[in-house]
């Protein structure tokens, strides 16, 4: 399904996308992988650390036909997924963070930035970045990360990895395409890290403690707080860990 461009050294696989896009190179499903990435982006203007060959940094550029825009938080659960089920073939403490991480044993293996471009009532395209940790031995202090080898406790292959990526994301965007949103959702929550347990949120008012519901299909977080008040949230206006 998937076009492949593999480049030695990228500033950012996302932006390569974009610029590929812009440029009108692009028409079909691609991926843009590179061994080294000079200047990875993060979720909200955060730079994203890589090390070269060890890390996976890569761009896939899908043409969303069947998703409706109001449904674009499938785009999550369809990497969030394809990426869960590749790595949970290694360990099976996998799990996903909410709203874009994927999570072993509690720390952050993989970060993921969505780009989504719209045309009208459509989406032109969307770019899904994917910085994930498979070899890694050093990490930003900012954060409690970690790597898929240093869990396993063995070196990984990183073109296994990337194969398995490759095949589970068109298994599930094939399923969005189908608009089969309830087999996503459901899978999505069931691996869905620390649902349905008492613990320490802080939003904008202060710390307080709630069980996390679910996501609901605009991507927004779900909490019931001790009261039994169902409090929504989008990204960043929350944070726990
Ligand atoms: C995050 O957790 O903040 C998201 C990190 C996303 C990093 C990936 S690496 C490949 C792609 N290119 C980028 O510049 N960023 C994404």
């Amino acid at each position: 399904m998937f076009d492949i461009i593999k480049k030695k050294v990228l500033t950012s696989t996302n932006n390569y996308a974009l610029k590929l896009l812009k440029e009108e190179k692009i028409q079909r499903p691609t991926i843009i992988i590179t061994n080294k990435q000079t200047h990875g982006r993060g979720q909200v203007n955060n730079s994203w650390h890589s090390e070269q060959n060890k890390s996976l940094t890569l761009s896939i550029i899908l043409f969303p036909k069947n998703i409706p825009l109001e449904k674009q938080f499938v785009i999550s659960q369809i990497i969030c997924l394809a990426l869960y089920e590749t790595l949970q073939k290694y360990i099976d403490t996998v799990s996903i963070k909410w709203p874009n991480d994927i999570y072993i044993n509690d720390k952050k293996t993989c970060g993921i930035l969505i780009e989504n471009a719209i045309l009208g009532n459509d989406f032109a395209h969307s770019i899904c970045g994917i910085g994930l940790n498979v070899n890694n031995e050093v990490f930003p202090k900012s954060i409690e990360a970690t790597s898929l080898a240093i869990e396993v406790e063995k070196k990984i292959n990183t073109e296994d990895i990337l194969e398995g990526i490759t095949k589970n994301i068109e298994k599930y965007y094939n399923i969005a395409e189908q608009k089969q949103w309830s087999i996503l959702n459901e899978k999505y929550h069931r691996h869905l890290y620390k649902r349905n347990q008492w613990l320490e949120f802080e939003d904008k008012e202060g710390a307080f403690v709630a069980k996390i519901k679910g996501v609901n299909t605009y991507g927004q977080l779900e909490i019931i707080d001790k009261e039994e008040n169902l409090r929504t949230y989008n990204f960043k206006e929350i944070t726990f860990k």
